[in-house]
């Protein structure tokens, strides 16, 4: 039988193919526009995401038996407001993760409704990129909008619902709206509440294994798919990428390389942290992680790349590098504000340091090192609560760059396991579905049976010593000019 996993990324929806046996045997991606209609803003049309992921699941089964496809499931982008109407149409564009318009509704959470309560309700407080502050922002700014909201959902969801006509989401990517109960598994009575929200307009929530429906008939036939094709819950996208990379069970870590940049812990026990730095949420294996999100990691070299030295050869860029742990130059890696651990929507990107003798190939260094730099700021957090991580996982379009792997491991003192396969979500996707049919017995057991290490980039005692120091120096930076960031906006 075949599973196919759907990435529903923010440039483009990710498709794969996988064998009952973990055997990945087609990967197919479908970009669609990202608006960004003021600075800081970020949005997309959710009838962009369906249409293309209905024309990358045509392209996938090019060549294959379609009548083989025994389920299907989900990684999602995470904390998009998706709205519909009362006939199921969406409402606006959806204001992503990465939108960081809500900073009133944020404060009003944090400081007024207070981060102990929303906290206690939620096991989080609240980001401008999670759900409930859009909640807030859409009822103050476009009231005619709010009254029409039926049906509230998270971005893959919407994909669910148009496959199979069920209103669900699953537990990890509900943790990331702050109206999610987390340790309990259900909606937040008090979140609703704070936030205008009527139950019924939230979905059913599922673990991300368990089948919320089956194919439309209709859209079965147009895809030559069989009949009562299962279609699983998902998971957030970093809770996918876990799947994908066998961060499950207790104490594994696995770092995504995106759009933006995570570091993820999974636990068998629902944990938080004191200052709420990391979310903490439900994980896709029936247990709880931690996490800390940077809102850009690989989007800075792809911006530093492709906008600004205006070359699509990252390697050759990469290959210029030839110092590692010598740089005199520094990048904070704020493009779109930053989640973790700052929770600053006004923090900008930075380069400092530079000399006359600072080359191309400097620049390139200091951006590859700002993103590891910042990933490691949420690691510490993790260090701090007395979690002992030694290796991780690694995966992401930045994941590709044995370079940035290498400087991962030695900035993180850390040793980094590379999988055979990158495809981090589309792979824990599909490894979800196949649990939802049956083909294993759970998350854990596809795990174990399909995800294999193979190689691993140890750190080396020179160079970690040497980025431990070039770390101290870059924690000072953030701290010095985070008063300009709120002056200059
Ligand atoms: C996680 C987060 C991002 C998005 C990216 O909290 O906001 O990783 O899920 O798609």
């Amino acid at each position: 039988m075949y599973y196919i996993g759907i990435d529903l990324g923010t440039s483009a929806v990710k498709l794969l193919l996988m064998e009952g046996s973990g055997k990945i045997a087609n990967v197919v991606s479908k970009e669609y526009p990202l608006y960004f209609p003021h600075p800081g803003w970020s949005e997309q049309k959710p009838e962009d995401w369906y249409e293309q992921t209905i024309a990358g699941m045509g392209e996938l089964l090019e060549g294959f038996d379609a009548g083989q496809v025994a389920g299907i499931s989900f990684g999602g982008q995470m904390h998009g407001l998706v709205i519909l109407d009362a006939q199921d149409e969406v409402i606006r564009p959806a204001i992503l993760w990465n939108d960081g318009r809500t900073s009133v509704e944020n404060d009003y959470l944090n400081q007024v409704i207070g981060k102990e309560r929303l906290s206690s309700y939620t096991a989080n407080i609240s980001f401008t990129g999670f759900t409930a502050s859009k909640i807030l922002w859409v009822k103050k700014n476009e009231p005619e909008n709010f009254a029409r909201i039926a049906k509230i959902m998270l971005p893959k969801d919407y994909l669910a619902y148009k496959l199979t006509g069920v209103h669900c989401t699953d537990v990890s990517d509900a943790s990331g709206m702050l109206l999610f109960d987390v340790k309990n598994r259900c909606w937040s009575k008090e979140m609703c509440e704070i936030c205008s929200v009527r139950q019924e307009q939230l979905a059913k929530v599922f673990e991300s294994y368990e089948t919320v429906g089956t194919v439309l008939p209709q859209l079965a036939a147009k895809l030559g798919l069989g009949e009562g094709v299962k279609v699983a819950a998902g998971a957030g996208d970093n809770a996918a990428a876990a799947v994908g990379t066998g961060t499950v069970g207790e104490g594994m870590c696995n770092i995504s390389l995106g759009t933006s940049g995570t570091i993820f812990i999974s636990s068998k026990q629902f944990g938080v942290d004191k200052n709420n730095a990391l979310h903490a949420f439900a994980h896709a294996d029936g247990h709880y992680h931690l996490m800390g999100c940077m809102l850009c990691a690989a989007s800075c070299n792809k911006w530093w790349m492709d906008d600004i030295l205006g070359t699509q050869d990252y390697q050759k860029e990469q290959e210029a590098i030839t110092k590692l742990g010598d740089n005199h130059v520094y990048f904070l890696p704020y493009l779109m504000g930053e989640r973790s651990p700052h929770n600053d929507p006004d923090a900008r990107g930075t380069f400092i340091g530079m000399t006359m003798d600072t080359t191309r190939a400097d620049m390139t260094q200091a951006v590859l090192e700002g993103v590891a730099f910042a990933l490691r700021d949420s690691f510490e957090v993790a260090k701090s609560l007395g979690i002992r991580i030694e290796r991780t996982k690694i995966c992401g379009g930045g994941a590709k760059s044995l370079l940035w792997k290498k400087i991962i491991a030695n900035v993180m003192n850390i040793k980094v396991d590379v999988i055979e396969s990158e495809e981090g979500p589309g792979l824990g996707g599909a490894m979800l579905a196949a649990v939802a049919c049956g083909e294993y017995a759970s998350v854990e057991e596809a795990a174990q049976k399909i995800v294999r290490v193979v190689d691993t980039v140890e750190p080396e005692k020179e160079l970690a010593e040497k980025y431990e120091a070039r770390y101290q120096k870059f924690k000072q930076i953030y701290p010095a000019v985070r008063e300009l960031f709120t002056r200059i906006q």
